[in-house]
């Protein structure tokens, strides 16, 4: 199973267009501690022809520029991709506006959760991938799921979705159910065991998570790779950093450092490899010379940047 890390920030990207936080300044100015990333998006195959996508970002076209695997074949048809399908594991614009560029009557299968299918049907503007030709399928959460290309063929990457805690989408959150997780509901936001057809192996791919209790714990012991979100280092840090109002836990984003923290919490766990995604452009740990970036690598941890491979 080969992983390709496409896109390893958090929305926004880093820099983000319209930052000046010491971090995005120095990307900006091109300052050699910091490398510039992409929204959020990993790519995997399991037979090095086949690609399926998890999360589309709005920066697809230029991570597709960047990854020949993505691109299509040299002699091959006038119109071809190897992407064959693409998963989507929440509705946050960062992971489904890249949909909107992979329009042009290319046929391709999406994935997703109930509540994310909801989101694309009553957004009229998904409609420009066409459903006889881009078809949505529909994912059963805890059952394993061959994801297969647009023809029914198996693309050879075999997933498990399982709700994790989170946020409902920015976009759609409601105010007037801000005590009950502003209307937050199971399937908002999954985590994903990727695998492939032919072996055990697995990597998990989480994104987004607002909590690690124990059912998680149970479920990525013994992972050959964990893939798990790296938005924050401390909860209160866009407001520390004066970007922002909002906390981790406000966002859906559990944080990486302190007692409750992901860093901790997964400490034990028996984890091949352990790499931060979806990193927000406040996290000290895009700094490479940080004290930051230094305790995550010391606890075992790796920072995904974008062109990152995990082979397993
Ligand atoms: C998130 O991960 O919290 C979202 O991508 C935020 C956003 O939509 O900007
Ligand atoms: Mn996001």
């Amino acid at each position: 199973m080969h992983l390709k890390i496409i896109g390893s920030a958090a929305g926004g990207g880093f820099p983000q267009w319209n930052c000046n936080y010491r971090l995005s300044r120095g990307a900006w100015d091109g300052a050699t501690n910091v490398v510039p990333r992409t929204q959020s998006s990993l790519a995997a195959s399991a037979n090095g022809k086949d690609w399926v996508l998890f999360n589309t970002s709005p920066d697809i076209r230029q991570q597709i520029a960047a990854t020949s695997d993505l691109q299509p074949r040299a002699y091959g048809p006038l119109r071809a991709t190897p992407i064959r399908a693409v998963v989507l594991t929440n509705a946050d614009v960062d992971h489904i506006a890249g949909l909107l560029s992979l329009r042009e009557r290319e046929p391709f299968a999406i994935y997703a959760a109930h509540r994310v299918l909801e989101v694309l049907d009553a957004n009229s503007i998904f409609n420009v991938l066409d459903r006889s030709i881009v078809e949505r399928r529909e994912l059963v959460l805890n059952e394993a799921t061959d994801i297969l290309d647009s023809k029914g063929h198996p693309t050879g990457v075999v997933i498990e979705a399982f709700a994790v805690p989170g946020k409902v989408a920015l976009f759609l959150e409601d105010l007037s159910k801000a005590a009950d997780g502003f209307g937050t509901q199971e399937g908002d936001t999954i985590g994903l065991r990727i695998s492939s057809r032919a072996g055990g192996r697995g990597a998990f791919y989480i994104p987004g998570c607002a909590r690690i209790d124990d059912p998680l714990k149970r479920r990525v012991s013994g992972a050959d790779c964990l893939l798990f979100d790296g938005t924050l280092f401390t909860d209160d840090e866009m407001i520390v950093a004066g970007v922002g109002a909002k906390t981790g836990a406000r966002m859906g984003h559990l944080q990486i450092s302190g007692a409750s923290g992901s860093m901790t919490a997964l400490a034990d766990l028996d984890i091949k490899r352990r790499i931060y995604v979806h990193i927000n452009n406040t996290n000290p740990i895009l700094d490479e010379t940080s004290v930051e970036r230094a305790a995550v690598r010391e606890a075992g941890w790796e920072v995904a940047h974008d062109g990152m491979e995990v082979t397993f």
